[in-house]
């Protein structure tokens, strides 16, 4: 049989970059992924340019049932050791929209700088190789994989979260877990579309396309999310980044409140009515995107082309007051299919927040996005698998 000090399952970012920094401090390591291809998240992530992580990185940018358990791992590694990893690599990158970086060219050279990486540390990669069997031996773990039988004194599960399951995602990770008696907060799809009761979205769907930035907020207390980002209709329902964020914090049967134009907008419309004689539709169009003033009279039953000085100001009040606090009860998301991550995964009250360890069963650790540790969009989340893949790795 043969043996390896530490086996990583799971060769997305953070098994790739975890098992290289292993490998790089004289551990042997293999790395196994039951998938054809390594790291298709990385791949398929920020539009084909991976936004790899963000400038400005901290705890609050994260949702976990334990709000500090990200802190240690954070602060141990930075946006910045990232940043000179990839400068190191000569790897091209900008900064778009609130310190998020991408890469100039593609994902794939942070898939071949991860693999790169790996084979500095010698890291031994089976894949694709799937894993039927774990037990806990006197010395550690045996694994039953495709490959045969293979004995380790680490295991470390870096098998990610639930969305997209046709690239590789499992639910191995919070499986394994359960077998070793750790709790899991249920998994939910996160960084997702909202959708909406067909009959209740039809006066809606003429929008369909149409993207404006809004701030958006729901729940409360410490379950309160609240972003300044842009918003896009779609057929079904709501999505673009202000959604994304806000699916993250939303529980099913909350209202979203969203502000599509500020209160001001109201005031604006009575005052204009003193002095122009332009139409409702159009008055309103110097405010929000055309289509939006239409399709949103239409829908309070108030005519477009009527002249401003004959709506009554009850009927501008009204009209400001339901653009600046629409309020929306989504049925649901689009799911795992549709997800950037998962929320909720392996409890983090039974992990070592400096280590990633058990505290349950010595020698296994969990690492990555399969942990109850979840990013805002931004590239938070990759941080986090860089950053809790360090972690790990350093107690290897
Ligand atoms: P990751 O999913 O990367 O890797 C898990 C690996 O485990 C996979 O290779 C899988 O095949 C393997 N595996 C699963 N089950 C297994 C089993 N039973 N046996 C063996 N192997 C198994 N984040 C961000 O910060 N910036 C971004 O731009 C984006 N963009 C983005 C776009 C899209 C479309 C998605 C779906 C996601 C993103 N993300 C993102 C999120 C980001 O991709 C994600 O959080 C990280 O990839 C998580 O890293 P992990 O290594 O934990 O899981």
């Amino acid at each position: 049989m043969e043996h390896f000090d530490v086996v990583v399952v799971g060769a997305g970012a953070a098994g790739l970059f975890c098992a290289g920094l292993a490998g790089q401090r004289g551990r042997t390591v293999l790395l196994l992924d039951h998938a054809e291809k390594v790291a298709e998240k990385i791949r398929i992530s920020g539009g084909g340019r991976c936004n790899f992580t963000n400038r400005d990185v901290g705890p609050a940018n994260f949702l976990s049932d334990n709000p500090a358990f990200c802190r240690s791992a954070l602060a141990r590694y930075t946006p910045a050791d990232f940043i000179a990893l990839m400068q190191r690599h000569g790897i091209a990158f900008h900064e778009k929209h609130r310190g998020q970086l991408f890469c100039d060219d593609s994902a794939e050279q942070v898939i071949r700088m991860l693999l790169a990486e790996c084979a500095q540390g010698g890291v031994a990669h089976w894949q694709p190789c799937a894993v039927a069997g774990v037990r806990q031996t006197a010395g550690g773990f045996e694994l039953d994989t495709a490959r045969g039988t293979v004995s380790t004194g680490r295991l470390v599960v870096a098998t990610g979260g639930l969305p997209i399951p046709k690239i590789g995602a499992s639910d191995w990770g919070l499986r394994l877990a359960r077998q070793f008696g750790h709790g899991i907060v249920e998994p939910r799809p996160a960084l997702v579309p909202l959708t909406f009761d067909a009959a209740l979205w039809a006066p809606f769907h003429d929008l369909a396309g149409l993207s404006l930035e809004v701030e958006v907020q729901t729940g409360a207390g410490r379950q309160r999310g609240r972003f300044l980002e842009d918003l896009l209709f779609t057929h079904r329902g709501l999505s673009g980044p202000a959604v994304l964020q806000i699916s993250s914090f939303w529980r099913p049967g909350q209202p979203v409140h969203i502000t599509l134009a500020p209160a001001a907008v109201g005031v604006a419309l009575r005052e204009a009515k003193l002095s122009s004689q332009r139409q409702l539709g159009n008055e309103l169009a110097a405010h929000v995107p055309a289509r939006l003033a239409q399709t949103w009279l239409r829908t309070l039953d108030l005519p477009a082309t009527r002249p401003l000085p004959e709506v009554r100001d009850r009927d501008l009040a009204r009209l400001g007051d339901s653009l600046s606090r629409w309020t929306v009860l989504p049925n649901g998301s689009e799911g795992w299919r549709k997800a950037e991550v998962m929320a909720g995964g392996v409890d983090t009250h039974e992990l070592d927040s400096q280590s990633l360890a058990s505290k349950r069963v010595p020698g296994l650790h969990f690492i990555g996005e399969v942990v109850d540790v979840t990013g805002w969009l931004g590239g938070y989340n990759f941080q986090w698998a860089w950053a809790s893949a360090a972690a790990c790795a350093r107690a290897l």
